[in-house]
């Protein structure tokens, strides 16, 4: 397998943490060249805190981390971009469930981030002197990379490929719209889709992400590892199975989707995905309708054609791929 340079910008996150994971655990694949961390799920201070924790727990503290933007580009306090999707509660025992903790529950670390770097600069600066093009895997709000394409447009021809866990076609989850990556940042979505012009784009929707989910059976087999990532992944399956029973049933119980994940799987082996279309994709900025993504599956479309849409995911290979990956781990 050829080894891809790549670089993550997360908002960690149950399942951005189960991505940066899978990809660590395949050093014959992907030479992880640093993460940076945005807000999104979390605020930016938990968002990178747990970023390091997970990277403690791998013991790959060499890996780099830059914090990036603490808001989105356009943070207008309008009720059309207010997040009114539930993602904390607490059931009739008073138990909390959400999709992401404000902290991962595995250690803290004396690591920190990188000092006096902001993930914007980091980028173009570590784009800008790459000998060979890097692929760059965007599992949050896409405004780290919004913010170093407006300044440095040029590291387009440093960049090999973009990934993103973004949009969705017939499936929303931040409103009736909208994803909750692009929701947060609608503007920065754009640009990102106006890169897809220039260089390969690659979207994980959550028409695919949704079919990219784990169950309890594979968090029983994860714990049988008998080490500290056996348990950390059967208890962030675990609260994502809880959170999506209880906060945003899919139609089929007991399912938890791993969305960023699907971007690393993808990565190993695009044949996880079923359905792949290169299409138009354009962004709905404010307004009620405010983070929809429009894929314009029109073959007569005079409109340019920017976004490798992905729409479908093989269920069975994306979980024997993903537990296979995290059962190599000895840590
Ligand atoms: O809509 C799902 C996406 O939003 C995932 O990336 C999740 O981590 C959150 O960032
Ligand atoms: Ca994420």
């Amino acid at each position: 397998m050829r080894k891809r340079k790549i670089i993550f910008d997360v908002d960690t996150g149950s399942d951005d943490a189960l991505a940066i994971v899978s990809a660590l655990l395949c050093p014959e694949a992907f030479e992880v060249l640093g993460i940076c961390t945005v807000a999104g799920n979390r605020p930016l201070p938990n968002t990178t805190d747990n970023t390091l924790r997970v990277l403690e727990l791998l013991g790959r503290g060499d890996v780099p981390v830059i914090m990036g933007a603490e808001k989105p580009l356009v943070a207008k306090n309008d009720f059309t971009r207010v997040i009114r999707q539930v993602l904390e509660t607490k059931n009739e025992k008073g138990e909390t469930i959400a999709y992401h903790a404000e902290s991962l529950p595995i250690p803290p670390t004396t690591h920190t981030a990188l000092e006096n770097e902001h993930a914007a600069t980091w980028l173009i600066k570590t784009l800008m002197a790459a000998e060979e093009k890097i692929t760059l895997v965007l599992t949050g709000p896409l405004t780290n990379f919004a913010l170093a394409y407006r300044i440095a447009p040029e590291i387009l021809d440093h960049v090999e490929e973009i990934v993103i866990m973004a949009g969705g076609d017939n499936q929303t989850n931040s409103t009736g719209a909208a994803e909750f990556n692009v929701f947060f940042d609608p503007e920065a979505a754009w640009i990102t889709f106006d890169a897809g012009l220039k260089v390969p784009l690659t979207m994980m929707t959550l028409d695919a992400t949704h079919q990219a989910y784990l169950t309890p059976a594979d968090a029983d087999r994860l714990r049988k590892m008998n080490n500290p990532l056996g348990q950390f992944c059967y208890d962030e399956i675990t609260e994502r199975l809880k959170a999506y029973n209880y906060l945003q049933p899919l139609g089929t119980p007991d399912i938890a989707p791993i969305h960023d994940a699907l971007c690393v799987m993808y990565l190993l082996d695009p044949t996880v995905i079923t359905k792949k279309e290169f299409l138009h994709v354009d962004v709905v900025c404010g307004g009620i309708a405010n983070g929809l993504t429009l894929v314009d599956t029109r073959i007569w479309t005079p409109d340019p054609k920017n976004v490798n849409v992905c729409f479908a995911t093989d269920t069975a290979k994306f979980r024997e791929m993903i537990c296979s990956i995290f059962e190599r781990s000895v840590h």
